[in-house]
């Protein structure tokens, strides 16, 4: 059974297998094939979601099945309920699993003891579902990621930077991360990515010199709302405005996977100017989730 729990754990084939699923879904959409009919999928979301929900809702019914959305506050997770024990009673009821939390090991074990197919729909660690989104934006505006340099600016210790690092290893694009120091991953990560075409940068305007695409997240994830203050003033070098543009290559793009907050990580101006990308960029969210569904259930074209 396959599952889509880390970036880290797929192959190159196994990620340019999905992008271009996505791409073809898209072309298509009226052709979907009805892969579901007869299914239901859980969305378990311990974290608020406006892109990934919508998405995984509308791609699973486009897909020919049905969905339940289990809040973590609502439902026995948030009263504590372990992972375990609500990933045996699901996997007897349900046919799949998204799922929206913290912990790493907590989507890991539920897909253990589930037995279902269960997709990472963001952990503290990785947000798959997006990068797959964001690649497949590349190779339709870009012609794809070879040669091509991405810049990742801001707090390049999230789970939205490190789904970019694993990509960036599997694939062997040019990754810069500009972030300051203590936002930067730690030397127990970049040894365990093993590679050289991802290089760490405190100064904002080298991590952007000569990038193709220039991208950025929110400076406080969700669940570090707490440091709020402090985040925001350490990364505020490093927010992408027209002076820091000037270093990229001429006529790179923007790219944000948004939810965005104007005035930090990004200024207004540069968030419309670059709007078409940025919202076909969330568009993407549908075509790449459906696209990691079927790749699941082991299709690779839409005819296979
Ligand atoms: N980019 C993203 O995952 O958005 P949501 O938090 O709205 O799902
Ligand atoms: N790094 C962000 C991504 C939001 C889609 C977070 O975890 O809140």
């Amino acid at each position: 059974m396959k599952h889509l729990l880390s970036i880290e754990a797929l192959s190159a084939q196994d990620i340019t297998d999905m992008v271009n699923l996505g791409v073809e879904l898209k072309k298509h959409r009226n052709q979907t094939p009805k892969v579901l009919d007869g299914q239901v999928w859980a969305l378990i979301f311990n974290k608020s979601s406006t892109r990934t929900r919508v998405s995984f809702e509308v791609g699973i019914r486009e897909l020919g099945g049905d969905v339940i959305f289990l809040s973590g506050a609502d439902s026995q997770i948030g009263r504590g309920e372990p992972v375990k024990d609500t990933a045996r009673v699901l996997g007897r009821m349900v046919h799949g699993a998204v799922i929206r939390t913290y912990a790493q090991s907590d989507v890991e074990e539920f897909a253990e003891f589930s037995k279902l197919p269960t997709i990472n729909a963001l952990t503290d660690e990785e947000h798959p579902c997006q990068i797959l989104a964001d690649l497949q934006l590349m190779k339709e505006r870009l012609g794809g990621w070879k040669g091509k340099k991405v810049c990742f600016l801001g707090d390049g210790d999230c789970n939205v930077a490190k789904s970019w690092m694993w990509a960036a290893a599997r694939l062997g694009f040019e990754l810069t991360i500009g972030a300051p120091k203590e936002f930067q991953p730690p030397q127990t990560f970049m040894d365990k990515l093993g590679v050289d075409n991802v290089k760490l940068f405190d100064d904002p305007s080298q991590a952007v010199d000569g990038a193709d695409v220039v991208y950025t997240d929110v400076w406080v994830s969700m669940g570090k709302e707490e440091e709020s203050a402090g985040r925001i003033q350490t990364m505020q070098p490093y927010q992408i405005n027209p002076g820091l543009m000037q270093h990229a290559a001429p006529g790179a793009i923007v790219m944000h996977c948004l939810p965005a907050y104007r005035g930090k990580e990004i200024t207004a101006e540069v968030l419309e100017e670059h709007a078409e990308v940025i919202f076909s960029e969330a568009e993407n969210r549908l075509h790449a989730q459906k696209a990691v569904i079927l790749w699941m259930l082991g299709h690779t074209s839409l005819l296979g």
